[in-house]
């Protein structure tokens, strides 16, 4: 099977996560979730998705689903509330629905699965990548992050001892979650700083 270079095409880092919305076909029906999206190398992700979620019994049927990227997070919350209908087409290369408001997309075919006890690890390959706008919005929290880790800390000098601590604690967890979504990325460097000026 060939392999997209999604990597270049759609400027995605080796070893980042990344915030999508998954669109698969339940029975006929197409359906939509927001997951998460790890890239493995130059054409292939995996996900790790909740096995008693419809998108992983989708998966698990068809084989083919399709990644969609966007900056708009009422369509995320859209996708993962159900509660108004998103409007689909298709994929090419694939049986599987895309939205056509997303910014960009990937048609993807399962390769592997790897059973972790809840949860299911579909590994896939790329085999198709589609530009809805020239410069796509994909959105990796790590930015978010760093800024959330900088609020906590910018507060440090103004509360009493035990709030402080609480702050700290906040800005370890927040720079653990950006080592785990962005490692070596300039977030995260931030993040270190923050962390180590705080316990100093
Ligand atoms: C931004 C975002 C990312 C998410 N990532 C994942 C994920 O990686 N794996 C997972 O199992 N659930 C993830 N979820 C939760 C699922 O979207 C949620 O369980 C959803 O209800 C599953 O819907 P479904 O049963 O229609 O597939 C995520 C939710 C959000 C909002």
């Amino acid at each position: 099977m060939e392999k997209q270079p999604i990597l270049k095409g759609l400027g995605l880092n080796p070893g980042w996560k990344y915030e999508a919305i998954i669109t698969s076909y339940s029975d006929d029906k197409p359906h939509a979730a927001p997951m998460g999206i790890r890239v493995i190398d130059e054409g292939t992700v995996w996900l790790e998705i909740y096995k008693t979620s419809r998108t992983a019994k989708n998966i698990e049927r068809k084989k083919t689903f399709a990644i969609n990227f966007t900056g708009d997070v009422s369509l995320f919350y859209r996708s993962l509330s159900k509660k108004e209908p998103l409007t689909y087409g298709k994929a090419e290369k694939i049986d599987a629905p895309v939205l056509k408001d997303a910014d960009a997309w990937i048609e993807a075919r399962l390769v592997d699965e790897q059973d972790l006890g809840g949860m299911t690890r579909f590994i896939a390959a790329a085999v198709a990548s589609h530009k809805r706008k020239k410069d796509p919005q994909i959105i990796n929290r790590a930015d978010y992050l760093a800024l959330e880790c900088m609020i906590k800390a910018s507060k440090v000098p103004y509360v009493p001892d035990e709030e402080k601590d609480f702050l700290i604690k906040e800005a370890v967890y927040i720079l653990q979650a950006i080592s785990r979504v962005a490692p070596a990325s300039p977030a995260e460097k931030i993040a270190q700083d923050i962390v180590s000026t705080l316990r100093r």
